[in-house]
């Protein structure tokens, strides 16, 4: 039995019927349909589903692990893979076996003396597909649409030039092609360096960084696949290059439109004016800050989330002329200032959230008496781990719920929807009465 017939059984069992079985995993072989970025969050959740239960059996060394992933994406004879940053090429070897000699491995590396030394090898180990290449800090220098899995493993954190070589690789790709990036840590952030300091030393990434840039150069996010890997240590993320699309450079699964007017009038105050709101806001529905700052008698604030920062000081962009004090969380903690809050807009980013717990205590502990949280996001079809709905941009709105029920605030409304793939919700403190101010 295949190591991925093996893991569905298991997973089948575990689950039991649930619905994993009502959608089975098909494993995209070479040339076979793979996801327009539409479907691809159908297919996230198989990927989900399969990744969070507990494998049948772990790879139990690298060979083993390459095997895995080229089996679950339908990498076999004849494929054409990228191994990107292949150093010595403990991973090459293994795809050069799996590809055969009518596949090719593109054993690329940015060090001169590693593309030698793979020339050599590949000749000592007779292996005539696997064709070493030099590439540059900025560009892969791989052919255009010649590759099925370009692969990257502990290589991503190195990156001076991240946006460029997703685009080069993106390119690399053939349509429907996929993308696997292995690298440490799983969850956010935690090593805050300068981008160009990462080639020379040594310092780990954050998989949120990894699904940030390569949704935005135009990768649709698959899923997770630990379960292939023989390390309990990395992440390992999926990505693919959607068919249909031409050129990279933006998410090919942005969220649909808001009607903003409509949305508007369901946050902004029936009576009176906001003091002091805080916005946790991505995307178009940033546009929605200047008109309820504007119905604000008090100067707000922005929370910019480690779960989307990839740099200390980045902020999403403002609309010109708005001034906005911001934060960058800590593991959560927004390390707000003294004065109490009265309203908190998480818009279009709750679903980002690692560290939801600590967040929403820190803001249940500053919110006045009778404030508000709004929580508008997109809403996800199916049930997803908080992680796969971190990196699927959606999330159910019953964990919405949960959570901030579990943090101390109740729900006073369900609001119309903004958008045909949003939900609406408003929360207030368990604590306190409803005033009529919103409700
Ligand atoms: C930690 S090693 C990993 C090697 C191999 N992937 C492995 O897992 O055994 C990182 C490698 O990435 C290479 N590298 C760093 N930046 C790169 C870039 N922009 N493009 C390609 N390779 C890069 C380095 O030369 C180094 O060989």
């Amino acid at each position: 039995m295949s190591l991925f017939r093996r893991t569905r059984v298991a997973v089948l069992a575990l689950l039991g019927t649930t619905v994993v079985l009502a959608s089975s995993w098909t494993v995209p072989g070479r040339g076979q349909t793979v996801l327009a970025p539409s479907q691809a969050a159908s297919e996230v959740t198989r990927n989900a589903v399969q990744a969070t239960a507990a494998p049948a059996g772990k790879p139990r060394d690298r060979p083993a692990s390459v095997a895995a992933i080229a089996a679950r994406l339908g990498i076999a004879e004849g494929s054409a893979v990228a191994d990107i940053g292949a150093g010595k090429g403990q991973d090459t070897w293994a795809f050069a076996r799996i590809v055969g000699e009518s596949g090719t491995v593109y054993a690329e590396e940015i060090t001169e003396t590693f593309v030698k030394s793979l020339q050599a090898e590949a000749e000592k180990r007779k292996l005539p597909q696997v064709r070493p290449v030099l590439g540059r800090s900025d560009d892969p220098g791989l052919p255009h649409e010649a590759v099925d899995l370009a692969y990257m493993r502990y290589v991503y954190h190195h990156l001076a030039k991240p946006r460029e070589i997703l685009r080069g690789i993106w390119r690399a790709l053939k349509p429907g092609g996929y993308f696997v990036v292995i690298d440490r840590h799983p969850g956010t952030l935690r090593d805050w360096v300068p981008r160009e300091q990462r080639e020379e030393k040594h310092f780990w990434l954050a998989e949120t960084t990894v699904v940030r840039e390569a949704r935005e150069e135009g990768f649709s996010f698959v899923g997770c696949a630990e379960d292939c890997c023989e390390s309990a240590d990395p992440f390992v993320l999926v990505f693919q290059r959607p068919r249909g699309l031409r050129e990279p450079g933006r998410d090919p699964d942005a969220p649909s439109p808001l009607a903003a007017s409509e949305v508007l009038q369901q946050l902004l105050p029936q009576n009176g004016r906001y003091q002091r709101p805080v916005f946790i806001a991505l995307g178009e529905a940033r546009g929605l800050m200047a008109p309820i700052l504007e119905q604000s008698s008090g100067q707000g604030a922005e929370i910019v989330l480690e779960e989307w920062a990839t740099q200390k000081d980045e902020r999403p962009p403002l609309l010109e002329g708005l001034l906005l004090p911001s934060v960058l969380t800590e593991r959560g903690d927004p390390r707000l200032g003294p004065e109490p809050i009265d309203a908190v807009f998480f818009l279009d980013s709750y679903h980002l959230l690692f560290h939801a717990d600590t967040l929403l205590a820190k803001l249940h502990e500053k919110l006045a008496a009778g404030g508000w949280v709004f929580v508008l996001d997109r809403e996800a079809k199916r049930p997803l781990s908080r992680r796969e709905a971190s990196h699927q941009r959606q999330i159910d709105p019953q964990v919405v719920r949960r959570e901030m029920a579990a943090a101390g605030f109740r729900l006073r409304n369900e609001g119309r929807r903004p958008a045909p793939d949003r939900f609406f919700l408003v929360f207030g403190k368990s604590d306190c009465e409803v005033d009529g101010g919103t409700e």
